[in-house]
């Protein structure tokens, strides 16, 4: 188990001088690992690739949207209104803390190990566990709305512009989620501030995922299969490829778009429509070469709220969202064990 005063940072073990193997609580059960044939490998699939700019008219832009999320429940947007320069100061901020900072200086921003999606430097998504396989990732956690929960103070003070460029990333990001939200409600017939209304004060947390190059990719992965868990998340990727979703069964490759936003419906999402749109199952596979680097933007309710669907028969129970996060850390995702528990 982790304890607070020697955490275990992947990029440390990825690391190590001639490290051909990798530890055995890494090891995924040979039904999870990535194998090489038919697993990301679909070519006859592609992420579909949806443009918001323009003067495309807004029922086309829906339908389009509305296609997107029955099919996948994961889609790239571009002409999204977000400066692309802001896309690369951030993925550069993130590489350079993960990369240039030594380690006893990230160890100073260290997250709570004993506490779930706790802000900070960390490698865990679960409360250590015994019997949990570990993803071979290091990630930075920053919590950025509401703007009470924003503590630059807590955040890398370098590279010098790292606190700036969150933040405005953060900005950014909430408006492109707020106008993806009303598009997905509206392409429902609903209001277009149904999802927002119901959702009732945003919460924001950052996540920049750095996945050191692993020794054996074939055995592990970088993130294990799950689906998040609040409305909608906003990801971008650096140049390596790694992040997969899965498609009646496959497993995609999403390839990256440098320019693109990748849009990820959450449970909620799947919750609120009666799963009319399901959230997408995804993970990260490791590679033996490069490190990669990926930045998840999610837009989840306040834990107080409660989601339920907004068509009648209901097929999910209400769920407080609270409830649904502790009991997601606590089980660990597998796939999406947690969203289909509440099926009616
Ligand atoms: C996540 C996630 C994928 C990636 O952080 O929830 O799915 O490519 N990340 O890092
Ligand atoms: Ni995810």
């Amino acid at each position: 188990m982790e304890v607070a005063d020697a955490p275990i940072r992947v990029q440390s073990i990825a690391q190590e001088d001639r490290k051909v193997v990798v530890p055995p609580e890494y090891i995924q059960p040979p039904e999870n690992r990535p194998s090489k044939l038919g697993n990301g490998n679909a070519t006859d699939h592609k992420i579909p690739m949806i443009d918001l700019g323009g003067d495309k008219d807004v029922n086309l832009l829906c339908e389009e949207i509305g296609r997107a999320c029955r099919e996948w429940g994961a889609f790239h947007v571009a002409n999204h209104g977000v400066p692309i320069a802001l896309l690369d100061e951030i993925r550069k901020a993130g590489t350079s803390f993960f990369e240039e900072l030594p380690m006893a200086e990230k160890l100073r921003y260290s997250c709570d190990p004993n506490s779930p999606a706790s802000e900070g430097y960390g490698s865990r998504m679960l409360v250590a566990s015994d019997d949990a396989v570990l993803d071979w990732r290091d990630f930075f956690d920053h919590h950025t709305f509401p703007l009470s929960r924003r503590h630059l103070s807590r955040w890398p003070h370098s590279p010098p512009n790292y606190r700036e460029v969150i933040a405005e990333y953060s900005d950014q990001m909430k408006v492109l989620a707020e106008k993806l939200l009303g598009l997905i409600s509206t392409s429902l017939g609903l209001s277009s501030s149904f999802i927002e209304e119901a959702m009732g004060e945003l919460y924001q947390n950052i996540t920049i995922s750095y996945y050191p190059s692993c020794p054996q990719p074939e055995l592990t992965l970088g993130l294990q299969s799950h689906s998040d868990m609040g409305f909608i998340t906003l990801l971008i990727q650096d140049k390596v490829a790694g992040l997969q979703v899965s498609k009646d069964g496959e497993w995609v490759t999403v390839d990256p778009v440098s320019h693109a936003i990748l849009v990820i419906l959450g449970d909620q999402t799947e919750i609120i429509t009666n799963g009319i749109y399901k959230s997408s199952q995804h993970r990260a596979i490791t590679n033996a070469n490069r490190a990669r680097l990926s930045v998840a933007t999610f837009h989840d309710p306040a834990k107080t709220m409660s989601v339920s669907p907004a068509f009648k028969p209901p097929r999910y129970r209400q769920v407080i969202y609270g409830d649904y996060v502790s009991s997601w850390y606590t089980k660990g995702p597998n796939g999406k064990r947690n969203i289909d528990a509440l099926l009616i």
